[in-house]
C-alpha cells in the first residue's frame, strides 16, 4: 500500500489551501457572525473547480478522484467550515446523486450547471419527525400520470434558499415502506415550493440552513432518479458518500484548530518560557496530531475504496464517527490551549469548536453510524 500522495493530489490540495487562506480567511469571522451565506466565495470556488471536483469533465466536473476531494475538503474545513458544507452537499450529494443514478437528460439539464458551480443544489431528506429514523417519511409524491404531486415539509436544508435545485426524497406508497418512496428533482420556484425561515445556528452560521414547504407542487415524471421506489436506497447511497466529506470536514475543523493551537503555543509565554515548552502542552499537541492523523488515515481509505468501485459504506461511517469525535475533542483542546483569547472571536478556535458539532449530527448521526458499522460486521 503506497501512503505518498501523487504531484496532482499535492497541486489541489496546494489550490484549495491558498484559497482558503487568501480568499476564505479574511471574512469568515464576519461571515459567521451575521450568518451570512458566502455567495461570491461559492461562485469563486466553483470556477476553481470545487463544486463538481469529482464529476466526469465531459458533465463539466474536475474528473478528480475521491482521495483529491478529501484533501481539498480538509484545507477548504480548515478556514471556513460553512463554505465547506456547501461544498460537500454539492458535491458527494447532489453531484454524485445525479451523475451516478440519473438519466442522461438529467446530467445535461442539471448535472452540468451544478458541476461548473453556475447552481448550488441541495438534498432532502429530514423531516419534523424523520431524522435519523430516515424511512418514516411524511411527504407524499402522488403519481398522477405525467407528473407527481408533492406535499410536505422538509426540514435542515443545507442550501435551503441559495440553492436551485433540490434532490427530494418522498413517499409514493405508503404500503410498500421503503420501497414506496421516490427520489425526484425539484427546482426551487416551482409553484407551491415555499422557503421558511433561516434557522439560527450554534456553528456553520454562514452556511444557510432553512426548512422547505411542499403544496401541491408538480414535479414531472422525468425527474424521478432511478425506477419506481428506488428513493430510499438512493438516499442511503448517496448520504454513505456524502460520509466521507463530512468526515474530511471534520478533519478540516481538527486540523484548523489543531494548527492555531500549535502556533499559538510557539507564541505565548507563561512561567519565563513558551507554553509549548510545558510538557502539558506538549502532550496536549502530541494527542491532538495522533488523532488527526488516524483520523486523515480513515477518510483517505474510505475515498481510496470508493475510487476502487468497492463497497465503502462501513469505511465512511467509520470515517464520519470517528473524524468528527476529533473533531470535537481537538477544538476544546485548541481552544483549552488558547485560555481567554480561545474563548474570543478573534483567535478562530471557538468558531471551530462550534462547527466542530454538527459534524457529529448531519448526514446521520453518531448513533446512525454506529447501526451502520455494527450492521456490517454483524452480517
Ligand atoms: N446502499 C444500498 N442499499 C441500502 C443501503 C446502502 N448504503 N443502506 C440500506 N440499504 C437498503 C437495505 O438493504 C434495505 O433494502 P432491502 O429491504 O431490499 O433489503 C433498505 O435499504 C432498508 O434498509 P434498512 O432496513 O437498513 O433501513 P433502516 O430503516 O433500518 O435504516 C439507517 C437504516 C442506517 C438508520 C438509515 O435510516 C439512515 O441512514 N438514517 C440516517 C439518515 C440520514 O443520514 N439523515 C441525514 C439527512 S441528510 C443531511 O443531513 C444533508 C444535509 O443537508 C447536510
Amino acid at each position: 500500500m503506497l501512503f505518498n500522495l501523487t504531484e496532482e493530489h499535492l497541486m489541489i490540495q496546494k489550490a484549495a489551501r491558498d484559497f482558503a487562506n487568501d480568499v476564505l480567511k479574511p471574512g469568515v469571522i464576519d461571515r459567521d457572525e451575521h450568518q451570512r451565506f458566502p455567495a461570491e466565495e461559492i461562485k469563486q470556488m466553483g470556477e476553481l473547480g470545487f463544486m463538481g471536483m469529482m464529476v466526469d469533465p465531459k458533465y463539466g466536473g474536475g474528473g478528480m478522484d475521491c482521495v483529491s476531494y478529501v484533501l481539498a475538503m480538509e484545507e477548504i474545513s480548515k478556514v471556513d467550515a460553512s463554505c465547506s458544507v456547501v461544498m460537500s452537499v454539492n458535491n458527494s450529494l447532489v453531484c454524485w446523486g445525479i451523475e451516478k443514478f440519473g438519466t442522461e437528460a438529467q446530467k445535461q439539464k442539471y448535472l452540468i450547471p451544478l458541476a461548473k458551480g453556475e447552481i448550488i443544489g441541495g438534498f432532502c431528506l429530514s423531516e419534523p419527525e424523520a431524522g435519523s429514523d430516515a424511512t418514516s417519511q411524511k411527504t407524499t409524491a402522488i403519481d398522477k400520470g405525467d407528473h407527481y404531486l408533492v406535499n410536505g415539509t422538509k426540514n435542515w436544508i443545507t442550501n435551503g434558499n441559495s440553492a436551485s435545485v433540490f434532490l427530494v426524497i418522498a413517499q409514493t406508497d405508503v404500503a410498500k415502506g421503503h420501497k414506496g418512496i421516490n427520489a425526484l428533482i425539484i427546482e426551487k420556484g416551482l409553484p407551491g415550493f415555499v422557503v421558511g425561515p433561516k434557522e439560527n445556528k450554534l456553528g456553520i452560521r454562514g452556511s444557510d440552513t432553512h426548512s422547505l414547504m411542499f403544496t401541491d407542487v408538480k414535479v414531472p415524471k422525468e425527474n424521478r432518479i432511478g425506477d419506481d421506489g428506488f428513493g430510499f436506497k438512493f438516499a442511503m447511497q448517496v448520504l454513505s458518500g456524502g460520509r466521507i466529506g463530512i468526515a474530511s470536514q471534520a478533519l478540516g475543523i481538527a486540523s484548523g484548530a489543531y494548527e492555531l493551537a500549535l502556533a499559538y503555543s510557539k507564541e505565548r509565554k507563561a512561567f519565563g518560557k513558551t507554553i509549548n515548552q510545558h510538557q502539558i502542552i506538549q502532550f496536549k499537541l502530541a494527542d491532538m496530531a495522533t488523532e488527526i492523523e488516524a483520523a486523515r488515515l480513515l477518510c483517505i481509505k474510505a475515498a481510496w475504496m470508493k475510487d476502487q468501485h468497492m463497497n465503502f459504506d462501513k469505511a465512511s461511517a467509520m470515517a464520519k464517527v470517528f473524524a468528527s469525535k476529533v473533531a470535537m475533542a481537538v477544538t476544546v483542546e485548541a481552544v483549552q490551549i488558547h485560555g481567554g483569547y480561545g474563548f474570543v472571536k478573534e483567535y478562530h478556535v471557538e468558531r471551530l469548536m462550534r462547527d466542530a458539532k454538527i459534524t457529529q449530527i448531519y448526514e446521520g448521526t453518531t448513533e446512525v453510524q454506529k447501526i451502520v458499522i455494527s450492521r456490517a460486521l454483524l452480517a
